[in-house]
């Protein structure tokens, strides 16, 4: 089987990485890929929003599966459009890739599915927008309704803040992403990533993990696409687990179905966890990264057989994916200046030496070759995987591996499974 995957992240690295382990699977493309997805097969210099070139890739690779990794292309309908060239695609279709790409629809669902949320409004014009804060208490929570690469999200200490932010949203802040937004209760608790595989009539869990979203130490300073990431979550155990399918995947997918809009895929849950329980803080429309390269790390078992029954149908038979043993933790690697403007083109080295520790996996991110040498190109650069018999060994053999890599611009975070291992 060859199987084409679309992105050229971490998140895209891992996967390609595990499917080139299947037996079933001959060869893995990539578009556009990036270096180290290129020691897997062949990387098409086609952009991953490129849906026209990625169409015409696919009419001449033919291949049996195509993994999307990105949200962009989800919601612009490449799911749609290969699926008219019959060919079996993981990811959902543009209208059940909604639940991702407005959160004012996400929103309206949650309430008419009873699916535990924060309280919000969703607004176009400022000053209903601005009467609405006199019902929330701070911190404000605003949000773009639109995608803005993880950046749409402002938290608000004061009401002359959240007051001046409305403006700037609604006056085009992160462009036709925010020409609505939705303002939200502000939720306590601990947050984690749950991900669920789903054909359209079944959906199965698939894993749960923490990302750790700050760019700094103790989880201080901007958002960014997540700094590092480990699973499981000791927070979503079985139970919560159950619970989490039972409140809020079931009912969401029932009602997106119920629109003609079912879905197909991986549905990621951003929870708000507490003593209440679970509460949707969002909901993304793809694997989450760098999550997916530790539950890639993790997983002992092919996971093709499910990809393909995202894809195809047929989830309802296949067993769940058990084989999870030792936990694993991944480090981002970034560039200085991330996220804000990260310095480029540095010189890379050391790779080999990195990937040498045991349980030790290097994927690219925003990496290039020029001049025959491996160089930085994107914020978040390298991600520093590893797995051991516990998080505690895992950490340190990440952070081992992270010592190895001779990049003078390159920082990541030094505590990354704090809270897990705070717990004991
Ligand atoms: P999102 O892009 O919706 O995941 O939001 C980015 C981050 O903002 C989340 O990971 C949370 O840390 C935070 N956040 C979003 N919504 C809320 C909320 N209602 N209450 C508290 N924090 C939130
Ligand atoms: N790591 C969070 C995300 O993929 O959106």
């Amino acid at each position: 089987m060859r199987i084409l995957v679309v992105g050229g992240g971490g998140r895209e690295h891992a996967l390609a990485w595990k499917l080139a382990q299947s037996p079933r699977v001959s060869e893995v493309m990539s578009a556009p890929g990036n270096p180290g997805m290129s020691q897997l097969g062949r990387c098409f210099p086609i952009s991953a929003n490129d849906i026209d070139g990625l169409e015409a890739l696919v009419l001449t690779e033919r291949p049996h599966l195509v993994v999307v990794g990105p949200e962009g292309p989800l919601a612009a309908g490449i799911a749609d459009r290969l699926r008219e060239r019959d060919t079996p695609v993981f990811g959902p279709s543009a209208r059940a890739a909604k639940l991702e790409a407005s959160k004012g629809f996400a929103k309206a669902l949650m309430a008419r599915a009873g699916v535990p949320t924060a309280a919000y409004g969703s607004f176009t014009e400022p000053s209903p927008a601005k009467a609405f804060l006199d019902r929330m208490q701070p911190p404000y929570v605003l949000k773009a309704d639109g995608l803005a690469s993880g950046k749409g999200v402002v938290i608000c200490e004061t009401r002359q803040e959240a007051e001046a932010e409305i403006d700037l949203m609604l006056s085009g802040r992160f462009g036709a992403a925010s020409s609505s937004l939705v303002i939200e209760e502000f939720m306590t608790g601990e947050e984690a990533s749950f991900f669920a595989l789903c054909d359209g009539e079944s959906a199965v869990p698939f894993a749960g993990a923490q990302d750790h979203k700050r760019v700094g130490a103790g989880d201080t300073g901007p958002n960014t696409g997540g700094m590092g990431a480990y699973s499981p979550a000791p927070i979503l155990d079985e139970s919560m687990q159950a619970r989490v399918m039972t409140e809020v995947v079931s009912p969401t997918l029932a009602a997106m179905r119920a629109e003609g809009r079912t879905y197909r895929g991986v549905l990621f849950v951003g929870l708000m966890i507490n003593e209440q329980g679970p509460r949707v803080v969002e909901f993304n429309c793809r694997f989450g990264d760098p999550e997916t390269q530790t539950i890639m790390m993790r997983l002992k078992e092919d996971p093709l057989p499910q990809l393909l029954a995202c894809a195809a149908g047929g989830l309802h038979g296949c067993k769940r994916l058990e084989r999870f043993v030792d936990p694993a933790v991944t480090v981002v690697v970034a560039a200085k200046g991330y996220p804000a403007s990260p310095v480029e083109g540095g010189v890379i080295d050391g790779l080999d030496a990195a990937g040498a520790v045991k349980g030790v996996q290097i994927f690219h991110a925003g990496t290039a070759i020029r001049g025959g040498r491996l160089v930085a190109a994107g914020g978040r650069v390298l991600n520093v995987s590893a797995t051991a018999s516990s998080l505690e060994k895992a950490v340190a053999r990440a952070y081992e591996a992270v010592d190895r890599i001779r990049w003078e611009d390159g920082f990541c975070r030094r505590d990354i499974g704090w809270r897990a291992l705070s717990r004991g």
